[in-house]
C-alpha cells in the first residue's frame, strides 16, 4: 500500500510486483532522483588502493557533481567538493598527487591536501568579505572509508555510513572485505537507465536463459533418476567454477579453481547431501590454508560458514556491489550518465600477501557493452540491457510483471527509491536500506514500513 508520501512521487511503485516503465526513462523522474536521492546517499567514491599515499587524490563524479577524494598527511581520507572558491573552476581532474597542495588553474588560487586555503595571489586587490577566513577554503564533503573503499555524501544529516550498510557491512567485515586489492577493472558504458543495469545483476531467474553455461545438470550431482556419481559432481562443480572465472578471475579467481582442481581425487560419501557437504568443506580448508600460507589475510571459510555467514552477493544501496566468493570477489559500481545511460564498473578484487606494496590500479578503458573483449558473463548480461530499455518504449507496455517470490529485490530496492524521493526523513528509510543492502538474489517482495 502506498503511503500519502510516496504516493506524491511520479510513477510510484503502488502494487510492489509491478514497476512502472517510464522509472527508466522519464527525464523529470530522472530529475527528481538527482534532486531528492543521489544527494542524500552513501556513495562508494574510490577504492582506498587508489589513493594508497599521502596526498594522492581522485576525482569522483555524480551528476553534475563532482567530489574530490584525498589522502591526508595525518587527517586520514577527506572529500571537497571540486571547485575553487574564487570563480569556481575545478581544482582537479582525473587522479595524482597534490605534492604541494592544490592550485587552481585559472589564476593561482592554492589550497591544502585539508582543503585550507593557502594562497590567494595579490590578495590586497580583493575586499576583506571576500577573503574571510574559512569562507575560502574547500567545502567539505562527508567522507568515510569501509570495505577497502572511500565513501561520500552530500547530506550531513544522513546516518553514519556503517549504519546506512548493514547488514551488509558486518557480514563482509566477517570476511574480511577490507583486505581486497584490485587485480582488474573495467568500465562500460550501457545504454540503459542505471536502476535497469543494477536490476539485471539481483536475481537468479535470469541465469537458466542468459547463461546457459552456468547450468550443469550434474552439480547436484543427480542425473535423470542416475544414482548419485560423486565424481560426476565434483567434476561438474570445478567445471562451474570454472565457468564463473572465465576472463576475469571473478566471481571466483584462478587461485582458487587451480586449488578445486587439486582435490578432484579426493574421497567423497556416497549419500549426496554428505558428498557436497564434505566437499564444501575441504574446499573451504584448502582455500584457507593456501591463501594463509601464502601470507593474505583470509578469513577461514569452514568458521564462517559454521556461523551461518552465507558469503554470495551484496547490494549496498544504491549503487555498489560486491560479489563474495571463497577468497576473491567481483565489485560492481553503477553511475547514471543520463535517463538511458549508464556508466558500469566492474571490479576482480583479490587478496594479496600483507606485506604487497599498494599499487593505483590504472582506471579502465570505457568500453561499450557489445564490445568483443568482455568475458562471456558480462558481455551476456549486457547483451539483453540496450534491448530491454527499447522495449520498455512499446507503447502496450505498461509495467514490468515481477515474480513476487525471485524479483523481490526489484521492487525492494525500487521502494526504496520510491522513499527518498517522498524526500522521507533518514530514520524512516533505515529498515529499507537494511531490507536493501543483503543477499538479493531470490528475495521476496519484503515490507519496508515506508
Ligand atoms: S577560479 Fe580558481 S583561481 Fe580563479
Ligand atoms: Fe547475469
Amino acid at each position: 500500500m502506498l503511503t500519502d508520501a510516496r504516493r506524491a512521487v511520479p510513477y510510484a511503485v503502488d502494487v510492489p510486483d509491478r514497476i512502472a516503465k517510464q522509472r527508466y526513462y522519464d527525464a523529470d523522474f530522472y530529475a527528481l532522483e538527482a534532486e531528492r536521492l543521489w544527494p542524500r546517499v552513501w556513495q562508494m567514491a574510490c577504492r582506498l588502493e587508489e589513493i594508497p599515499e599521502p596526498r594522492d587524490y581522485v576525482e569522483y563524479e555524480i551528476l553534475d557533481q563532482s567530489i574530490v577524494v584525498v589522502r591526508t598527511d595525518d587527517m586520514g581520507v577527506r572529500a571537497f567538493q571540486n571547485s575553487c572558491r574564487h570563480r569556481g573552476v575545478k581544482i582537479v581532474e582525473g587522479r595524482g598527487t597534490c605534492r604541494s597542495g592544490f592550485v587552481c588553474p585559472f589564476h593561482g588560487w592554492c589550497y591544502g591536501a585539508d582543503g585550507a586555503n593557502t594562497f590567494v595571489p595579490r590578495a590586497r586587490t580583493f575586499a576583506e568579505h571576500n577573503l574571510a577566513a574559512g569562507d575560502i577554503d574547500l567545502v567539505p564533503v562527508r567522507c568515510e572509508t569501509w570495505g577497502g573503499c572511500a565513501w561520500i555524501n552530500l547530506d550531513d544529516t544522513a546516518p553514519p555510513l556503517r549504519e546506512s550498510l548493514e547488514p551488509a557491512a558486518t557480514i563482509l567485515d566477517a570476511w574480511k572485505v577490507e583486505s581486497l586489492r584490485t587485480e582488474r577493472w573495467y568500465a562500460c558504458r550501457l545504454p540503459v537507465n542505471w536502476k535497469l543495469a543494477i536490476e539485471a545483476f539481483v536475481e537468479s531467474y535470469h541465469v537458466v536463459q542468459t547463461h546457459p553455461q552456468l547450468v550443469i545438470p550434474t552439480r547436484y550431482g543427480l542425473r535423470d533418476g542416475a544414482p548419485f556419481d560423486a565424481r560426476a559432481f565434483v567434476d561438474a562443480d570445478i567445471r562451474y567454477l570454472r565457468a564463473m572465472c572465465d576472463g576475469m578471475d571473478g566471481m571466483v579467481h584462478a587461485d582458487d579453481v587451480r586449488i578445486a582442481e587439486g582435490l578432484r581425487d579426493v574421497e567423497l560419501p556416497a549419500e549426496p547431501e554428505a558428498a557436497r557437504a564434505a566437499w564444501n568443506r575441504m574446499l573451504n580448508e584448502a582455500v584457507t590454508a593456501w591463501h594463509r600460507e601464502r601470507g593474505d589475510d583470509m578469513p577461514d571459510l569452514n568458521r564462517l560458514a559454521a556461523q551461518g555467514v552465507q558469503l554470495e552477493f551484496f547490494q549496498c544501496f544504491p549503487h555498489w556491489f560486491v560479489l563474495p566468493m571463497y577468497s576473491s570477489a567481483s565489485s560492481y559500481r553503477f553511475r547514471p550518465l543520463g535517463p538511458e545511460e549508464t556508466l558500469m564498473e566492474l571490479w576482480s578484487l583479490a587478496r594479496v600477501p600483507e606485506e604487497t606494496e599498494t599499487l593505483r590500479p590504472a582506471p579502465p578503458e570505457l568500453w561499450e557493452c557489445d564490445d568483443p573483449r568482455w568475458p562471456p558473463i558480462p558481455a551476456q548480461d549486457f547483451s539483453n540491457l540496450p534491448r530491454q530499455q527499447k522495449g520498455l518504449h512499446a507503447r502496450g507496455f505498461e509495467y514490468m510483471r515481477l515474480s513476487a517470490g525471485m524479483e523481490g529485490h526489484v521492487s525492494n530496492f525500487e521502494r526504496t527509491i520510491d522513499g527518498f524521493l517522498a524526500g522521507l526523513p533518514h530514520d524512516a528509510l533505515a529498515g529499507a536500506l537494511h531490507a536493501v543492502n543483503v543477499y538479493p538474489f531470490d528475495r521476496p517482495v519484503a515490507d519496508l514500513g515506508i
